[in-house]
């Protein structure tokens, strides 16, 4: 047999769950882009979200420093440093208002996407409903799938600012659903919603015995008012928030989060994550200790440099005749195309092969993303204004 030849295996079939879900879009379109790269064409690639930057240099050295601590390199406790709960307490409560017990109402993750798993693992029984934003986050519905949920998309648009309607969801049928998905700041619309809105999810939630979950990473990013729905009073009886350093200090190849609930909701959540994984890296805990620790000043100086960088993006977005808001939050911008094309994902395609430029099409996030480009702000300045000079050159036709 050559070394090129796909063995082919006999007889064995994978399990059926995995027929509800797809390769993740993103999986798929890096290979594309890099065999266009190992082609020869120069692709500058403005679709994902994983910050170009370093984390802050002390964050660095404390890595560096526990690294360098022989027994640092063993098996990690699965509940996470005790200095790490207790530096996610402090951030929660620095930051959002929140109250949360280092001992037992905070479960560091491996990244934000993981805990959608280990939640969906820990509440979701075969059947269940689960009402999922479109668009929003293709991981809520596949977590959900690959768990034999069913996902119930709820719409957002921009006539409602991208914040879910309530009513229309009560009265579209409650019956079955379990748990409900948000995200503010939105991704992919970069939409942020107000206390009161909250406030009435957290009641909703309540009244429909439903668990709230608001995946919240975006807090940090192009965003005047972070906050979390765990400042809602009561809000911890019916929710969970998830939260990561991956957007807001740079740090997302680190693979670092946390679960925020209550205590019983965090031990359903450390059944499953303690059956699945041995604890994390020590010295990648230390490090983000003092990642968490760091003061205004950081985030003031990573959000200067997105902010220039998002000025080019309306620039390229003006070129291609999209309409957005300027009020977006996050790491991305979201546009709306012309009428006259198709969809964004033929003139996502066309981009790519005219200029090398990949945006995302929001079709990704669900149906009503189907005439949106996201661009990502995770590239250079210097690269983004050499997309927008290739973009000026090309004759677009719908
Ligand atoms: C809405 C949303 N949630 C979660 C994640 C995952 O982030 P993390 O790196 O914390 O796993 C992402 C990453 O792009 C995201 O956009």
């Amino acid at each position: 047999m050559r070394k090129t030849d796909i063995e082919r295996p006999t007889g064995i079939l994978p399990a059926t769950r995995i027929e509800s879900v797809n390769e993740y879009y993103f999986s798929q379109k890096l290979q594309q882009i890099s065999v266009m790269r190992s082609e020869g064409v120069d692709v500058i690639n403005l679709g994902i979200g994983s910050p170009d930057l370093p984390p802050a240099p002390e964050v660095i050295a404390a890595l560096q420093a526990s690294a360098l601590i022989p027994e640092h390199h063993g098996y990690q406790s699965y509940r996470g440093t005790d200095a790490l709960r207790k530096a996610y307490s402090d951030w929660y409560k620095h930051n959002f208002e929140v109250d949360l017990n280092p001992s037992n109402e905070i479960i560091p993750l491996m990244g934000s996407k993981e805990g959608i798993m280990h939640i969906s693992m820990a509440f979701l029984n075969q059947g269940d409903k689960v009402l999922i934003p479109d668009p929003g986050y293709p991981t809520y519905a596949a977590a959900a799938r690959l768990t034999g949920a069913e996902p119930v998309f709820y719409d957002l648009n921009e006539d409602t600012g991208w914040i879910p309607d309530l009513f229309q969801i009560e009265k579209n049928g409650l019956n079955g659903v379990k748990m409900m998905w948000v995200n503010y700041p939105q991704m992919p619309s970069g939409a942020v919603c107000n206390k009161d809105f909250f406030e009435r999810l957290i009641a909703f939630g309540k009244l429909h015995n439903i668990l709230i979950c608001n995946d919240n990473p975006y807090a940090f990013i192009l965003n005047d008012h972070p906050m979390s729905l765990l400042s809602v009073n009561g809000s911890k009886e019916i929710a969970i928030e998830l939260n990561s350093l991956s957007k807001s200090h740079n740090m997302a190849g680190w693979r670092m989060g946390l679960a925020a609930t209550n205590a019983v909701f965090a031990n359903h959540i450390l059944k499953v994550k303690s059956n699945m994984d041995s604890g994390m890296f020590k010295p990648l805990q230390d490090a983000a200790v003092i990642a968490l620790s760091l003061g205004s000043d950081w985030y003031k100086s990573v959000n200067k440099i997105y902010e220039q960088r998002r000025n080019i993006v309306w620039e390229i977005f003006d070129v291609l005749n999209c309409s957005f808001s300027k009020n977006q939050a996050g790491l991305f911008v979201w546009a709306k195309i012309p009428d006259d094309y198709i969809d964004a994902e033929a003139l996502s395609e066309m981009i790519l092969m005219e200029s090398g430029v990949f945006f995302t099409p929001g079709h990704v996030f669900g149906d009503n993303g189907k005439m949106y480009l996201r661009s990502s702000l995770c590239a250079p300045e210097s690269r983004i204004k050499e997309a927008l000079q290739r973009l000026k050159n090309i004759n677009f036709k719908s």
